[in-house]
């Protein structure tokens, strides 16, 4: 057999270019997506937007037509939408959604068919610390990536029999266009809001510049992708952050909320 063949999507910057930088040195045919269409020379890059139904599944058709195969999809593309909750549209809140969890559900529904018939294969998902741990002025980005890990949970159970194997992977803070191409709602003149969210805002987006390596991530998603069997979840992320979610696990609610306020700066 051949290479094996990888669609990456949100391939042209942070964690997905990473991603798709490693795979294609660690030997895997890649074929990298986003909007900007960008390829490196160790990778062809396609024009996709997962906002869209049809130009997922032309992209998806168009992988197979040239490789004849796809052995893997991760789905990395997304964004973040940052301001109260109370003060987002639901236009936005649903455009939040519309990439990050419609955008990932996509992807999987192209290519799941043809992992199926081929016997098995690898789906994983982006997800993030966000997926596990709810963010404040972040409700929309956290959401989409709760409901990331409720669908990758599920779906997981029915396509095992397969030979289809979904994980999960969490990052905690990546230094990533991703601070830079955040969203912010829009507040009215007389905003309660305000200290508290551009507190919790500066302190998000300090950590995120003072991020970890997103070829950190990188290594982790080859790992998952060589293993037989890979884990449900894979979180990768600074030592404080990946304590966090198992503070989580092994916590009473609100001890772990009370201990929590002071990262999520409120
Ligand atoms: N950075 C972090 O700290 C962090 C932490 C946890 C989880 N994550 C997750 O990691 C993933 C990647 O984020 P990143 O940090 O690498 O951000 P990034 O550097 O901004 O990259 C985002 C990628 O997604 C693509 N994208 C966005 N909307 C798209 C659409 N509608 N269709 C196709 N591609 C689209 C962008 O490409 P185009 O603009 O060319 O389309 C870009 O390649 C996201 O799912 C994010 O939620 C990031």
């Amino acid at each position: 057999m051949g290479k094996k063949v990888i669609l990456v999507t949100g391939a042209s910057a942070g964690i997905g270019g990473a991603c798709a930088d490693r795979l294609a040195q660690a030997g895997w045919t890649v074929i990298g997506a986003s909007r900007r269409g960008t390829s490196s020379g160790a990778w062809r890059g396609m024009t996709m937007n997962v906002d869209d139904d049809d130009s997922v599944s032309q992209g998806v058709a168009d992988v197979l037509a040239e490789h004849g195969r796809i052995d893997a999809v991760l789905a990395s593309a997304g964004w973040g939408l940052a301001g109260a909750a109370e003060q987002t549209s639901i236009g936005d809140a649903k455009a939040q959604f519309e990439t990050n969890f419609w955008g990932a559900v996509r992807v999987v529904h192209a290519v799941l068919p043809i992992l199926r018939r081929q016997g098995g294969g690898k789906i994983v998902l982006m997800s993030s610390i966000a997926g596990q741990i709810g963010i404040p002025y972040q409700a929309f980005y956290s959401a989409s990536k709760f409901a990331l890990e409720g669908y990758a949970e599920s779906l997981a159970y029915e396509v095992e029999p397969f030979g289809v194997h979904v994980t999960l992977v969490e990052p905690g803070n990546f230094t990533t266009d991703f601070t830079m191409s955040r969203r912010t709602v829009q507040v009215p003149s007389d905003d309660p809001y305000e200290t508290a969210r551009d507190k919790a805002i500066v302190t998000m987006e300090g950590d995120e510049v003072h991020g970890a390596d997103p070829r950190d991530v990188a290594k982790v998603v080859e790992r998952v992708l060589g293993t037989a069997k890979p884990p449900r979840r894979a979180s990768v992320g600074k030592a404080a952050e990946r304590a966090g979610l198992i503070a989580k696990r092994l916590m009473p609610f609100a001890l772990f909320e009370r201990l929590a306020r002071g990262g999520l700066g409120v």
